[in-house]
C-alpha cells in the first residue's frame, strides 16, 4: 500500500489527489489549514486518512507536523508539496504584504516543506518527492509576476534539490499543468490596476474557468500516474495549453540564445578600452 503526505489537501488538485489516492485504497497524510474540510473523506475512509493542521508559511509548524507524519507511519511512499495561490495585477501596484505572502507560500513554504522531508526520505532509503510547479514556471504573463517569481524560484530550487538527493534514492517531479479548472482563480487575489497600466499589457482579460481545457481529475491523475512510475521524469509539462506554449516559448528562447553565440564567445576575451 503506498501512503501519501500532501499540503494544501482542502481543495483542488491537493483534495483530488488525496481523493483519488484514498479511492486506489492508499493511506493519506493531508495537511490543510482547516482539517474540518475533510471531515467527509474522514467519515468514508476511516483510519486511510490521517489529517494534520499546517499552514506552510509557519516554518516551526511545517517541521512539527512533517516530524509527525513520518513517527505516525511506518513509511511515506510519495510527498506532494501542493499549496499555492495566485495574485493578479501589475507587478507595481501589489503591496509589499501581497509580494511577501505569495513567497512565503509558493516560495519558501515549499523550500521550508522540503527541507524538512527530505531527511525523513534518506533515513527511509528513497521516496518521491512532487511539487507543484505551473506551465508559469516556465512562461510568463503580464499581470503575474509575483506568481511566475515563485514558480520559477521552485524549478530552480527543485532542478538543484533532484540532483543532490538521486544517490538516496529519491526521486523528485515537478509538475507543471496549464490552467486547471480548480478553485484557484476563485481564490486569486485581484489587485486594481493603476492608471498608468489600464489599457497596457497587464490589463489582459482573465481567461473564464469556462475555457480553461484542463480537469481538476486529469490533473490529479497524471500525478499520481507519474508519481507512481518507475522513472518519474524531473518535468511533468501538463496539458494542451501548456504544451503548445511552452514548447514555442522554449524553441524561441533557443532561437534567441543561438544568435548570441558570436557575441557570449567574445565576451570571454579581456577588454581593454583601445583594443589592444
Ligand atoms: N489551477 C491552476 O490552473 C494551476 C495551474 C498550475 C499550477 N497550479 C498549482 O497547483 C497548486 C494547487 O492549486 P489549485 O489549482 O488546486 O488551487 P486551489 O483550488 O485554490 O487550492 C489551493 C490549495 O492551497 C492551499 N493553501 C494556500 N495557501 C496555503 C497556506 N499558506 N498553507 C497551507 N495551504 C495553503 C489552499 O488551502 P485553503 O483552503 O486553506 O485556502 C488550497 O488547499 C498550486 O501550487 C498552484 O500554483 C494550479
Amino acid at each position: 500500500m503506498t501512503t501519501w503526505l500532501i499540503t494544501g489537501a482542502s481543495r483542488g488538485l491537493g483534495r483530488e489527489i488525496a481523493e483519488q489516492a484514498l479511492g486506489r485504497g492508499d493511506r493519506v497524510a493531508a495537511t490543510l489549514r482547516r482539517p474540518e474540510q475533510l471531515d467527509d473523506l474522514a467519515e468514508q475512509y476511516g483510519d486511510l486518512l490521517w489529517r494534520s493542521r499546517l499552514d506552510v508559511t509557519d516554518t516551526a509548524r511545517v517541521e512539527e507536523v512533517v516530524a509527525k507524519a513520518f513517527a505516525e507511519h511506518e513509511r511515506i511512499d510519495v510527498v506532494v508539496s501542493n499549496a499555492g495561490f495566485g495574485v493578479f495585477g501589475a507587478a507595481e501596484d501589489l503591496s509589499d504584504a501581497q509580494v511577501e505572502q505569495m513567497i512565503a507560500t509558493n516560495l519558501t513554504g515549499s523550500i521550508q516543506f522540503a527541507r524538512r522531508v527530505v531527511p525523513h526520505l534518506r533515513e527511509q532509503g528513497g521516496g518521491v518527492l512532487v511539487q507543484l510547479s505551473s506551465m508559469g514556471g516556465h512562461i510568463t504573463f503580464p499581470g503575474f509576476a509575483i506568481y511566475h517569481a515563485t514558480k520559477w524560484g521552485i524549478e530552480g530550487y527543485f532542478e538543484t534539490l533532484a540532483a543532490e538527493v538521486a544517490p538516496f534514492g529519491i526521486k523528485t517531479v515537478l509538475v507543471e499543468p496549464g490552467r486547471v479548472r480548480t478553485s484557484f482563480y476563485e481564490a486569486a487575489e485581484r489587485v486594481p490596476l493603476s492608471e498608468p497600466y489600464r489599457g497596457g499589457p497587464a490589463d489582459s482579460p482573465e481567461a473564464k474557468v469556462e475555457d480553461m481545457v484542463a480537469s481538476q481529475s486529469g490533473v490529479a491523475h497524471a500525478t499520481i500516474e507519474a508519481a507512481l512510475s518507475e522513472d518519474p521524469p524531473l518535468r511533468l509539462l501538463l496539458n494542451s495549453d501548456a504544451y503548445e506554449a511552452v514548447t514555442t516559448t522554449v524553441q524561441d528562447r533557443l532561437a534567441s540564445l543561438r544568435r548570441q553565440r558570436d557575441s557570449a564567445y567574445a565576451a570571454d576575451a579581456e577588454y581593454t578600452a583601445l583594443g589592444g
